[in-house]
């Protein structure tokens, strides 16, 4: 058998008897230094519950009339092998002083003995961590505990002083163990490998206060206070007279006893939180070094009224409460009270009325709290007497089985959206419990298939089921019965309800905390919406709108080809740019660099002479790091190109797909009423589209007073001697940006084609205006380019004449720096029989946001991507 034995923390006679049982073993003896694991402390300790034997009982073998084995940490760490070898046979001891577990190398060894099949016994005893009750502070009341080691020049570890801090904000003690060094080597000794240990020390009580108000004035929180935080020190607990010493008062008053009036080592210290009894106090009171200030100090309060806290606050003076009643309440009409108005002016007592008033207010709240105890003790009443009536009616429950009614006619197998026929039939839809709603014999479901809504009635057998009384939100369930018309005055989805025959469960949600709505709900954070946005797909809205979003793509495919343009599927890898390189998201394709496609402009320009004028719908990648609810990484881009047309034809053409798009949606009942839903002021755009040349638009800018930051050439902006950034007028050919552009699309308030940008600004592939002839040739050179921007939302399309002259394309490609041979194939479309096209690209979810009315276009596609986000 192995043991362990734990001895008390006095001397050899603290064992108790059954420890003396284990004593006919073979002793090892466990003075022993361990890392005692507090969180965030570094380095090895040694503890005080330990090294007590090596100048006691391990010296005192007559004792225990046994030879003794000094199981240093070393041997208990490193040969438990040699302390279990022979346990399998006889029976072993290893004394510790304190609690066997007060060390996890104990713990391990243990592990150890039973891994080697041999039988153990723990043998329990008293440890500080319980003993300090000696001081007469309620054991409940103690917080974490931690440990103070021996400050060096270089080394002053301090994370204990956030534990006491947790600790003192809730109003608990703090014990704090002080150091011991007990074989410890010399720096030398330790460097040439000589097991020549130093004599022991141990750490005294008035270098621990010394070194806790070290750490106090470096962190100036104001939690440890010389004059005003109490502490009792503790030594030879449980030693009876002539050992045991218990001394308390202020931390000056013990830093400033002599050392020997707190007994022989090992020293502990308490820390004394607000939340102090006063039957504590006065117990105390017998071992304080004043007892006057003890009394009072003990009896002390703060309260600052500004910004004090009577919920978070613990009384004490770098946490004080807010009010004077909640003060006396906690503390007792005795405690003595001291306030402030703010965190610069003094503690000060109240007045003499104010006093009187706060008892009455104190009185008040011990009347509170008195009901509320009296209110929760019904509560729970009433909660068992409810918790034991549903663990009957859920027994019960059981008993009931459901069996499908053979005589009724066959239920017809359908989706929700194909009810409307089928009223007075017998109808079979599965779907998930979207709604849910139990009374004391009904049941009111209402399920959703993804097709529509449909509201079910459970009553009778089948509401008693014990599915049924444990049904949850978001269930799979497979409802069969009778569709009726809701009854008069009632409404429901559909105008019709599910009156339920038979029914089954095929999947089960979880309730209690894993419930659904428990993971989600409409004040979730938006993080937490973006991280469940596969639940939250399951909602109304979001449903809604993404429902919208395909009756938009049909529409747009149906206009398409009513305009004769092919559907073609450009891929998304590819190896050049459109748009700039600045927004391309790189990677490596088989050794070689390729990037996530920007625009599928360039390759719809090579369908031309294929296929006439083509269209395509494919996900577009822009790396841009712009957090705003109008840009994503990753979005759905519908882009055309239409050979043989001009300028105009172009615009035109955007303009008629857009409207005849829209008029095609609303024409379109179920798609009509989800924008009514989503967006119940909806009207189709007034053609034709206003269009305004970008010169015009400055000047309608500067006109509107409508200015932009000023930059320097670096693009860094200018700011003026407060450290306000400079606003300046619009020029030509400055770029609009996002804020200007929407101010200008929301005074304006219908979509507005916006034209004829300057070169600069755009992209290598843009057709140049005819030359102005009365132009001296020095001004910007202007696109044929424009983008459509609507309220709410800015820039939906843009979209340009493409250059058509191989020749100018080359030097476009030139000035652009843009290396022109990986764009051998786009060349070519000029080199075999070129001609004037044009084209351009909309932003789906822009384009929903605008029709649906959202906010942020991330509301507006399945999975939205935005820097940092691509989950789920
Ligand atoms: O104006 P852009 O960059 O034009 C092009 O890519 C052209 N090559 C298209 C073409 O002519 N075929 O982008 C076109 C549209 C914008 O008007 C905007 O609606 C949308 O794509 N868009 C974005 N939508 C969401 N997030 C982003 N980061 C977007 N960047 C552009």
């Amino acid at each position: 058998m192995f043991f362990i034995v734990g001895l008390g923390l006095c001397d050899e006679k603290d064992i108790t008897v059954r420890g003396c049982e284990g004593l006919n073993a073979c002793i090892f003896g466990g003075v022993h230094e361990y890392s005692n694991g507090q969180q965030g402390t570094t380095g090895t300790y040694t503890t005080l519950l330990y090294a007590v034997l090596i100048d006691q009982a391990l010296t005192k073998e007559e004792f225990y009339g046994k030879e003794i084995i000094i199981a240093d940490r070393d041997m208990v760490e490193t040969e438990s092998d040699e302390i279990l070898r022979d346990a399998e046979k006889e029976d072993v001891s290893l004394l510790v002083v304190g609690d066997p577990f007060g060390a996890t190398t104990h713990t391990d060894i243990i592990l150890r003995a039973r891994a080697l099949k041999i039988p153990t016994r723990v043998i329990h005893n008293a440890s500080i961590m319980n003993a300090i009750g000696a001081c007469g502070l309620q054991l409940y009341n103690f917080g974490q505990t931690v440990s103070l080691v021996f400050f060096t020049e270089t080394w002053k570890p301090d994370s204990f002083y956030d534990r006491i801090k947790e600790n003192a904000d809730l109003g608990m003690h703090t014990l704090v163990l002080l150091d011991i060094k007990v074989k410890e080597q010399s720096e030398e000794n330790l460097a040439r490998g000589r097991k020549i240990y130093e004599p022991p020390r141990y750490m005294s009580i008035p270098q621990a206060v010394s070194q806790l108000l070290e750490i106090e004035d470096q962190r100036q929180t104001g939690m440890l206070a010389a004059d005003t935080t109490l502490a009792i020190a503790v030594s030879r607990v449980g030693g009876g007279d002539g050992n045991e010493k218990i001394v308390c008062g202020t931390l000056a008053q013990l830093r400033d006893q002599p050392a020997e009036k707190f007994g022989q080592p090992l020293h502990s210290l308490v820390l004394v939180g607000k939340r102090l009894h006063h039957l504590e106090a006065e117990y105390a009171e017998s071992y304080a070094v004043d007892s006057n200030s003890w009394r009072e100090t003990a009896k002390t309060v703060y309260g600052y009224e500004a910004s004090g806290s009577d919920t978070t606050g613990s009384g004490a003076a770098d946490t004080p409460y807010q009010t004077l009643a909640f003060a006396l309440f906690e503390h007792g009409h005795d405690a003595k009270v001291l306030l402030r108005k703010d965190s610069a002016s003094p503690y000060d007592e109240p007045t003499q009325s104010a006093l009187k008033k706060a008892k009455k207010g104190a009185d008040g709240l011990e009347k509170k709290r008195k009901k509320a105890e009296e209110q929760a003790e019904r509560d729970a009443q009433a909660g068992k007497e409810e918790r034991e009536r549903r663990e009957k009616l859920l027994e019960e429950s059981k008993k009931i089985q459901l069996v499908e009614d053979a005589n009724l006619p066959k239920a017809v197998k359908t989706k929700v959206e194909n009810l409307a026929p089928l009223r007075s039939q017998r109808v079979r839809v599965s779907g998930w419990v979207h709604r849910l709603r139990s009374q004391k014999d009904i049941i009111f479901i209402v399920l959703r298939d993804g097709t529509g809504y449909l509201q079910a009635v459970l009553s009778g057998k089948v509401a008693h089921t014990y599915d049924a009384l444990t049904l949850t939100l978001e269930s799979t369930v497979e409802l069969i019965g009778t569709l009726q018309p809701v009854p008069e005055g009632k409404t429901a989805p559909g105008g019709h309800e599910l009156i339920v025959d038979y029914w089954r469960v095929l999947g089960a949600a979880p309730g209690g905390d894993d419930a659904f709505t428990n993971r989600l709900n409409e004040k979730s954070d938006p993080s937490i919406l973006a991280d469940l946005r596969h639940l939250v797909l399951r909602g109304e809205n979001a449903s809604s709108i993404l429902r919208l979003r395909a009756y938009l793509m049909s529409a747009f495919r149906a206009s398409y080809a009513k305009h004769s343009l092919v559907e073609v599927t450009p891929p998304c890898l590819v190896q050049t740019q459109v748009e700039g390189g600045a927004t391309l998201f790189k990677l490596d394709y088989y050794g070689q660099p390729a990037f996530l496609t920007q625009s599928s402009q360039l390759y719809l320009e090579t369908c031309l002479p294929s296929l006439g004028d083509v269209f395509c719908v494919q996900e577009s990648f822009r790396a841009e790091n712009s957090h705003t609810r109008r840009h994503l990484s990753e979005y759905t881009h519908l882009e055309a190109e239409l050979a043989f047309i001009n300028f105009n034809d172009l615009m035109d053409h955007i303009e008629s797909i857009i409207c005849e798009t829209v008029d095609r949606l609303l024409r379109d009942e179920a798609a009509a009423a989800l924008i009514k839903l989503l967006n119940p002021g909806f009207k189709a755009p007034a053609r034709p589209f206003m269009r305004l040349s970008y010169v015009d638009a400055i000047k309608w800018l500067n006109d509107h007073k409508i200015q932009h930051e000023a930059e320097d050439a670096a693009g860094n902006p200018i700011k003026d001697a407060q450290g306000n950034v400079k606003m300046v007028d619009h020029a030509v050919g400055d770029d609009i940006a996002e804020a200007a552009e929407r101010q200008m699309t929301d005074i304006i308030g219908t979509p507005v084609f916006l034209y004829g940008f300057p070169a600069e600004l755009k992209a290598f592939y843009m057709k140049k205006m005819p030359a102005d002839a009365s132009a001296d040739g020095k001004g910007p050179v202007f696109t044929e380019s424009c983008d459509l921007l609507m309220p709410n939302v800015g820039e939906i399309v843009g979209g340009s004449m493409r250059i058509a002259d191989m020749e100018e394309l080359l030097a476009a490609y030139k000035r652009e720096g843009i290396d022109a041979s990986p764009y051998y194939w786009f060349t070519d479309q000029r080199k075999y029989g070129t001609c004037e096209h044009g084209g351009y690209g909309l932003g789906v979810e822009r384009f929903l946001a605008w029709l649906a009315n959202r906010y942020t276009v991330r509301e507006c596609c399945l999975y939205p991507r935005w820097p940092g986000r691509a989950t789920p």
